[in-house]
């Protein structure tokens, strides 16, 4: 193998930059060369190829965002599209494809895998929601993102002896809010993965004043919606409709924050260096070895190769145990 090939999909997360950086400086260790798409796989059927050397990634270790850049493609979706991005790699030389993404971008690769390229994934979303991985990169800074949010907000929040919702991303899944709640202490965690009760909610609200709480920070997942207990079918429930039924049922002052892009950006933390560093090492590895069909993933404190239709069978779960905990901690 004597030419790889990197790019980034989906979503963007804090450490996808650190993970370019591992692919380019491994290959570079071993006398690979890099071909870095632009764009994901719309750059792929565009052509949109840079040479990438070790000094092209020098000092972005610690930059959010992706120097590769991101976008989404229909057009890899039909036949011509997967034809057109096979024949640029061939033209190219590259003989296998580091993919640095989510799920979604996976699948695509399992394309390219079908049509002889070999593909290794990097979990990279910052939803922390593909499996056979303990941590995606991108989970950990956001994680600290919305705790640092979160710290901001509780300041208001006692000033003025308010409620606030604070809906964080995630897209159908709870890890962010999960973690983030119990490591911000909130008092309730509303999660995709576990009906949420408001008249439950409110009963904590309330007897958290009672208890003397200055104030109660709910964090929302943004896929919260659906059927909420108290038969309210709230299909487009948002933080907004969650926090005009808490004013209007505890009679509390209620203000709502909707975290949004924020949870995207920032220097990506240690955590997500060394996961991103350690995850595209062992990609370049792979490839090398002959391997593809694979994404790799940290599990406990390994590196793990799992074959991608194994993994895209699966559906990771959230830690009910951290949701449990949340609220016996603030439930006193
Ligand atoms: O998948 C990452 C994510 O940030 C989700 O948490 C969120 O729902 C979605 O992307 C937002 O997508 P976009 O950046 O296209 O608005």
């Amino acid at each position: 193998m004597d030419k790889i090939a990197v790019l980034t999909s989906g979503g963007d997360a804090p450490g996808m930059n650190a993970a370019i950086r591992a692919v380019v400086r491994t290959a570079g260790f071993y006398q690979l060369g890099v071909i870095g798409i632009m764009r994901g796989f719309h750059g792929l059927i565009h052509d949109e190829f840079i040479e990438l050397h070790p000094r092209s990634v020098a000092d972005v270790i610690h930059r959010g965002g992706t120097i590769l850049k991101s976008a989404r493609s229909t057009e890899f979706l039909t036949p011509e599209g997967q034809a057109q991005a096979v024949k640029n790699l061939r033209n190219a030389g590259v003989e296998g494809l580091v993919i640095i993404g989510g799920d979604g971008s996976f699948r695509g690769g399992m394309r390219l895998q079908s049509a002889g390229i070999n593909v290794i994934g990097v979990p990279a979303t910052i939803d922390n929601d593909i499996p056979c991985t303990d941590y995606s990169i991108g989970f950990d800074t956001t994680v600290n993102t919305v705790v640092e949010a979160i710290n901001k907000i509780r300041d208001t929040a006692t000033s003025h002896e308010r409620i606030y919702v604070v809906e964080v991303m995630g897209r159908h899944s709870g890890h962010i809010a999960l973690y983030a709640g119990l490591a911000g202490g909130a008092e309730t965690v509303l999660v995709p993965e576990v009906d949420a009760d408001l008249d439950d909610l409110c009963r904590r609200i309330v007897g958290g004043y009672e208890l003397g709480k200055a104030h109660s920070i709910v964090i929302v997942a943004e896929g919260v919606g659906g059927d909420f207990q108290t038969g309210r079918n709230m299909e487009e429930s948002s933080a907004f409709q969650i926090g005009d039924y808490v004013k209007e049922k505890t009679g509390f002052e209620t203000r709502v924050t909707v975290l949004g892009h924020i949870q995207r950006g920032g220097n990506p933390s240690a955590q997500d260096r060394i996961i991103a560093s350690r995850l595209g090492a062992r990609a370049v590895e792979l490839l090398k070895e002959g391997h593809g069909g694979h994404m790799v993933g940290v599990v406990h404190t390994d590196i793990k190769a799992t074959p991608l239709e194994d993994a895209l069978n699966q559906q990771k779960q959230v830690d009910l145990e951290f949701h449990r905990l949340a609220h016996i901690l603030a439930s006193q």
